[in-house]
């Protein structure tokens, strides 16, 4: 058990040494312990924690730059389709000049967190010797066509050596991390195709949407697509919690979505989805960002806490979740996981430590998913659409929904009649200005935008547990970017 501790330690060093990393302490174990103890018993210290991390950073595309360009070139080939307009709709949106957060975040995670488990060198060797590209069943039995994929190997051909993968190994991400990364743009993306269907949106990414160019029926379908080639992709990496991890994703995205139609329906139709707490906000959340501010709502008179709530949940299911699961995957596939720390021999420390640092990687997902979706709500009323690259200008309002904008100014202005815009959806002529105006008079802005710096200092704080390298500091910074972003 001590030998194992040592060489996970080892691991731990090359890691931070691959990685460029700056620090002073003995062992990444006491570094995390130290993080542990001060975020659980000393808010004012983890708050430095957190500044600390947030003081260091990195430009996240000098870190990962290429390995995203990596990623865009890899979508394309396991997105091809021998029908031709399928083909075209489903590469549709990767022409374009994205933002990448989502790999990015899976990408810089791989590299922050590789090498902290025990488990490392035995996942490292298992990844390298997996092929994610080698189907798991016979050709003609999945009857998948793919006319930009590398042929399939012979029937019964033996699997190469791991010893061909070793170019692989110059980079710490593994491949199984950088398919990671793919699957989680695709399902990304094929929720952007199904969006744009829903909002009827002309705009995405600056250019015309994918329904406004193909229709809706090849959006829809164009997206179904790009999830079936999602749930290859993740069946190869032969991992079953990153597959129950992605899967549940994609439920999440879809309740969330399902959350924001209801709640334009009547106020006693908006109820959760589930009670789940890891899909909710924290009490401290709801007391310090709705209950805590002035005018008090009265309990049973809108906006209730109950809405914000709600609002916050559906925010975690259609934003938050992908980013806070993908960037706990990529941690699991380092051998972080379940899987890993029950099959290798680990003591209970190892353990505990493996899981904290998976707890960390979802954390910071969850609370940079969190301050993204809130900063976009935010945009909607300040950006304009041709910075924005798609409907701005209270677009959300057009479609007859009250973001957390709204929800603070009509908390704020208990007596304007925000109340009855948001109970009719901003239906009636007129509706939306007069929306518009009230939330620019009123704190609603500001809130919000508080409320996202809270999730940027937790996601901060969240790294503060991992050894400090290039790629924690490139987290650190794209967290700050996605806060100030203005498109
Ligand atoms: C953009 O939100 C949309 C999402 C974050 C998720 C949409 C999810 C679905 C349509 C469920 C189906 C899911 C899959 C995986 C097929 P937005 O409309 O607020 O932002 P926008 O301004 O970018 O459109
Ligand atoms: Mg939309």
């Amino acid at each position: 058990m001590v030998g194992a501790r040592v060489s996970a330690l080892r691991g731990a060093q090359a890691c931070m040494r691959l990685c460029g990393a700056r620090r002073s302490a003995s062992s990444w174990s006491e570094v995390l312990q130290t993080a542990k103890s001060t975020l659980g018993s000393d808010a004012a210290s983890a708050a430095q924690g957190a500044a600390a991390v947030s003081a260091l950073t990195h430009d996240p595309l000098d870190v990962v730059g290429q390995d995203v360009s990596a990623v865009r070139h890899s979508i394309t080939t396991l997105l091809g389709s021998g029908q031709p307009s399928l083909d075209r709709i489903a590469k549709y949106y990767f022409a374009a000049e994205g933002k990448h957060v989502r790999p990015m975040i899976v990408l810089l995670m791989a590299k922050a967190t590789n090498g902290l488990s025990a488990a490392w060198g035995a996942q490292r060797a298992r990844a390298i010797g997996e092929d994610v590209d080698w189907p798991m069943n016979r050709e003609t039995v999945l009857n998948d066509v793919n006319p930009t994929a590398a042929p399939p190997p012979a029937p019964g051909a033996p699997r190469p050596l791991p010893e061909q993968y070793e170019p692989a190994l110059q980079h710490t991400i593994l491949p199984t991390q950088r398919r990671l990364a793919e699957i989680t743009e695709m399902i990304h993306v094929a929720s952007l195709l199904h969006d744009d269907v829903i909002d009827a949106s002309p705009l995405r990414r600056g250019a015309p949407s994918a329904p406004s160019t193909f229709g809706n029926k090849l959006s829809i379908l164009g997206g179904d697509f790009l999830l079936g080639r999602a749930s290859i992709a993740l069946a190869r990496l032969r991992d079953p919690e990153v597959t129950e991890l992605m899967s549940t994703v994609i439920a999440n995205l879809v309740e969330g979505e399902v959350m924001q139609l209801r709640a334009q329906e009547s106020v006693s139709e908006r109820v959760p989805v589930t009670d789940l707490s890891s899909t909710m906000p924290s009490a401290e959340e709801l007391e310090r960002f709705w209950t805590a501010y002035e005018p008090q709502p009265h309990a049973d008179v809108a906006p209730t806490r109950r809405q914000f709530q709600i609002y916050l949940q559906k925010t975690y299911l259609k934003t938050a979740s992908l980013m806070a699961k993908s960037a706990r995957s990529a941690a699991v596939l380092g051998g972080c996981g379940e899987w890993a720390t029950q099959t290798y021999a680990m003591s209970a420390a190892q353990r505990a430590d493996a899981a904290a640092v998976c707890d960390a990687a979802y954390a910071y997902g969850r609370h940079v998913g969190m301050a993204f979706q809130l900063v976009d709500d935010l945009l909607d009323f300040r950006a304009t659409t041709e910075a924005f690259g798609k409907p701005s200008g209270g677009a959300d309002l057009k479609l007859g929904l009250a973001t957390a904008p709204v929800l603070y100014a009509w908390q704020e202005l208990a007596d304007s009649p925000l109340g009855t815009l948001v109970a009719r959806r901003f239906g009636e002529p007129g509706d939306v200005e007069q929306a518009l105006e009230l939330v620019h008079r009123s704190q609603g802005l500001a809130r919000t935008a508080q409320l996202a710096r809270y999730h940027t200092e937790a996601a901060h704080k969240a790294l503060s547990v991992l050894p400090a390298s290039d790629a924690r500091a490139a987290l650190a910074q794209l967290n700050e970017q996605i806060v100030t972003r203005v498109k």
